[in-house]
């Protein structure tokens, strides 16, 4: 396999993404579980967040990483790592590079075999190689000069720009040429991946009760149907909590009906409507919802043994609670409030999708016959509306949101470019702006579209849509929709914006 060495990055997890992509099994460690990686045919080593010079800059042994004998790659801090352990040195720039650059490599082999003589690559960092030791060479610079990779010898090698985010443009042919290297990869295919993960849950799960939540999208309908298929005895529990968008309840029951899966709904609207009354502090929101949905949630439950929850990747690197992960907090996620944490230190908590991202989870999905439409559903965020419903929610707020994101959605339906996008919907923005209505003065708030194109939520860019779309979609809510006098396209990427508004 390939064994990646997480520094803390927030895109280790992605490089873990691609090597498989291109076909080869690969595996996230901590650095603290270092040298006991087993016998990997390759390493990588991941960027993060912090300086070399810093005290707690995180290490390893590298007597032991040349040990192994196999070809090693350093990402950002992992190159800066490897150029003082060669016995050069690393510099503090002043100021940080974020985002696109140019990539000119010093000859089109080796790491660069078929990689074009310019091309663009995604940067982020702040220290840069300075000395470089005896015997290293710069094998490829930026448009300034400036060397942004380097090999040491035939075994190690280094690029300070990210290969595996999909701005660096031929980042996955440089992965590749890199894993070309090995002679010793085991390859990686789903139906391989979903065998491993139902002999996983019926080991780990036994004959104990196995409840889980299930939202209707993708994440928690693979899951669903992968404890069925483990034989395991579970139970599926539907929570509204009057957060969800026009007519969702009834939607995710009849899909439960054709995988046939049992569940249980739970009409919890008015909890917590309840305790979100007033508060309009986007972490103190995301803190409600979710410590409300265990305690709904649990009520439902009684007392089942075990707890399974469809968290992907993405969710657990942006909440960085996991204990293994050095990257810096962005928001808490739902699936990781203090009382599942409680829960996941007695071992109650399974959470086997825990290492995908969402194309992965369709692709798991394919695999286990769920049917396509479901598979294709836009995720949906666990905080539901609250989140795109900036400070105080209530229902009023919510159903002119349901009004509108089912309007946008039709609209995008009828145009064919629901599948077409990766996630879509209407916000509001409430703020009131004057307008007129009829020959009367309006002084109402906006609505925001959103559509984004993303390959695993953790970048994303706006969709250029039809404008025949955003016409009719907007003549349509501001017919239709009272108390909106204005509708806006979101043209943000992420980063910096997220997808979500909160
Ligand atoms: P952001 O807004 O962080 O969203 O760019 C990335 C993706 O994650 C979804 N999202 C969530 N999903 N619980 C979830 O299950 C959450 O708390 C949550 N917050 C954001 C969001 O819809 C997008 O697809």
């Amino acid at each position: 396999h390939v064994a990646v060495l997480d520094f803390g990055s927030q895109y280790t997890q992605l490089i873990v993404r691609r090597v498989r992509e291109l076909g080869y099994f690969a595996k996230l460690y901590a650095i603290e579980e270092f040298p006991d990686i087993g016998k990997p045919g390759a390493i990588i080593l991941s960027g993060g967040p912090k300086s070399t010079s810093e005290v707690d800059a995180p290490d390893l042994d590298f007597e032991a990483l040349k040990a192994f004998n196999v070809p090693v790659l350093g990402v950002c801090y992992g190159m800066q790592l490897l150029n003082i352990k060669f016995g050069g040195t690393v510099q503090a720039s002043d100021r940080r590079e974020y985002g696109p650059a140019n990539l000119f490599p010093a000859e089109c082999i080796g790491l660069y075999e078929g990689v074009s003589a310019s091309s663009q690559v995604w940067m982020s960092h702040s220290d840069t190689v300075k000395v470089l030791p005896d015997g290293a060479k710069v094998i490829a610079s930026n448009q300034h000069g400036t060397p942004v990779s380097l090999q040491w010898n035939e075994q190690f090698f280094g690029i300070q720009y990210h290969p595996e985010v999909t701005h660096s443009h031929e980042g996955l042919q440089i992965l590749k040429n890199f894993l070309d290297l090995s002679s010793n990869l085991l390859p990686f295919h789903i139906d391989d991946f979903k065998r491993e993960l139902i002999d996983g849950i019926r080991e780990t799960v036994g004959s104990r009760q196995v409840v889980c939540g299930v939202s209707g999208g993708v994440d928690s309908t693979v899951l669903a149907v992968l404890l069925k298929e483990a034989g395991v005895n579970v139970r599926a529990i539907f929570v509204d909590n009057g957060l969800l968008r026009k007519d969702e309840a009834q939607v995710v029951q009849e899909n439960f009906r054709r995988i046939g899966v049992d569940i249980d709904t739970v009409d919890a609207s008015e909890r917590f409507l309840t305790a979100l009354a007033g508060e309009g502090d986007p972490e103190k929101k995301r803190k409600i919802i979710g410590n409300m949905f265990i305690e709904v949630f649990w009520d439902a439950v009684g007392d089942a043994e075990m707890l399974a929850q469809g968290t992907l990747y993405p969710d657990v690197i942006e909440s960085a609670s996991n204990a293994k992960s050095k990257a810096s907090v962005i928001k808490t996620h739902h699936n990781r409030v203090a009382k599942i944490l409680e829960l996941q230190a007695e071992g109650k908590v399974l959470e086997p999708l825990a290492e995908l991202f969402k194309d992965e989870v369709r692709e798991l999905g394919t695999a286990l016959g769920i049917p396509e439409d479901i598979l294709q559903r836009h995720p949906f965020p666990g905080p539901g509306l609250s989140v795109r419903c900036p400070g105080v929610v209530d229902k009023e707020r919510l159903d002119i949101i349901r009004e509108c994101d089912a309007i946008f959605i039709g609209k995008l339906k009828e145009h064919g470019w629901y599948d077409k996008v990766w996630q879509a919907y209407a916000g509001l923005i409430p703020v009131k702006t004057v307008g007129v209505k009829g020959d009367e003065r309006s002084y109402e708030w906006a609505t925001n579209l959103r559509a984004v194109v993303s390959e695993d939520a953790m970048t994303a860019d706006w969709v250029e849509l039809p404008p025949v779309i955003l016409r009719e979609t907007s003549h349509k809510i501001l017919n239709e929709v009272k108390g909106i006098n204005r509708v806006l396209y979101d043209i943000s990427t992420k980063p910096p914006a997220s997808i979500e508004w909160e």
